[in-house]
């Protein structure tokens, strides 16, 4: 009987746990065995590898984090450590996995598939967005909609005291979450990685609207690289122009919660075509599973890590005509 295993990668995002099932009852339904490993690449390393059945992925479905633990793992950059991990795969006789996770963990599965000949599929897991191969990852719609909420409610007392209020939502290298939230929020300003602005160009922008009818605003920013830096904007915005702001870090808070249905079904999806690559031996390897314009799709996954995935120019028009 053939065996794959499946581990999840770097940041948790909401779905892992659907993506998790979906792939454990493809696989059942096709006679394979799936082998779950503890926290990432740190289970492969360390031998923490085991046989899932049905009973492990009951009731799991609608919970938010992985079942399975997730790490980012130092170890796992280095030749040695893939080595080990590749030894430990084929001790179990698995010779096919499954890695959900963003771009840092498909960047290691290559490696371990480069290096040892060990299939890989890469199913893209992470709020960020910033998976090149996919219109959305697993995580991200959820991850959208407790933004959107907690922006929602920062509303009520922006309006209720005339304030200017920061948001600083997650997004490492894209501003995917922030460039949504703030559409769908309504959000007077959005500030994302790919497009800095300065302190001054903010006050213009929100000066125009105090200046016509506004007495509340929400400028949204994705924290990138430096986590917290919402606070020195709101400074160099009170110094440059006297507006003065409250802010909100929302942080983690994103990534946890039930995933919403947009984010099962994706997940679903992903992980039963995963597993139907891995086992059919005219299906190819080493991609990375995606969905465009409503299409299943494959990338493969050194192209996957190799490019940087765009905002949507249709999505920063639309934000450029709403967000004011
Ligand atoms: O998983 C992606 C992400 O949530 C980014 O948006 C964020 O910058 C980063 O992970 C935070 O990572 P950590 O949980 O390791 O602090």
């Amino acid at each position: 009987m053939k065996r794959i295993a499946i581990l999840t990668s770097g940041g948790d995002a909401p779905g892992m746990n659907a993506c998790i099932r979906a792939a454990l009852r493809a696989s059942v339904a096709t006679g394979v065995h799936l082998y779950g490993v503890r926290h990432g690449y740190n289970g492969l390393i360390d031998g923490d590898i085991e046989l899932m059945d049905r009973r492990a992925v009951a009731n799991i479905i609608h919970q938010g984090g992985t079942m399975l633990g997730t790490a980012r793992c130092h170890e796992f950059f280095d030749e040695a450590g893939r080595a080990t991990a590749a030894a430990n795969l084929k001790r179990t006789g698995i010779d096919g996995l499954i890695v959900i996770g963003g771009d840092g963990s498909f960047r290691g599965g290559n490696a371990l598939m480069q290096e040892h000949g060990i299939q890989v599929m890469g199913v893209p897991g992470t709020i960020d967005n910033d998976i090149y191969g996919t219109d959305f990852s697993i995580g991200f719609d959820t991850a959208v909609n407790t933004a959107l909420e907690s922006i929602d409610r920062i509303r009520d007392t922006a309006l209720s005291h005339e304030r200017l209020f920061f948001v600083e939502v997650m997004g490492r290298h894209s501003g995917f979450i922030a460039m949504e939230s703030a559409i769908a929020g309504g959000a007077e300003y959005v500030v994302t990685p790919e497009v800095p602005v300065s302190a001054e160009e903010i006050c213009l922008h929100l000066n125009e609207g105090f200046g016509r009818d506004k007495r509340s605003a929400i400028v949204v920013v994705a924290e990138g690289e430096n986590p917290g830096h919402v606070f020195d904007m709101a400074r160099k915005v009170k110094k440059h122009c006297g507006l003065d702001s409250r802010v909100c870090i929302l942080g983690h808070i994103q990534r946890g919660g039930s995933p919403t249905a947009r984010d099962r079904i994706l997940a679903a999806k992903m992980g039963v075509l995963a597993v139907q690559c891995l086992i059919d031996d005219d299906e190819e390897n080493g991609m990375v599973v995606g969905e465009i314009a409503g299409e299943m799709c494959f990338t493969p996954l050194a192209e996957s890590v190799g490019k940087r995935k765009e905002l949507s120019g249709n999505l920063a028009a639309l934000a450029q005509l709403l967000v004011e």
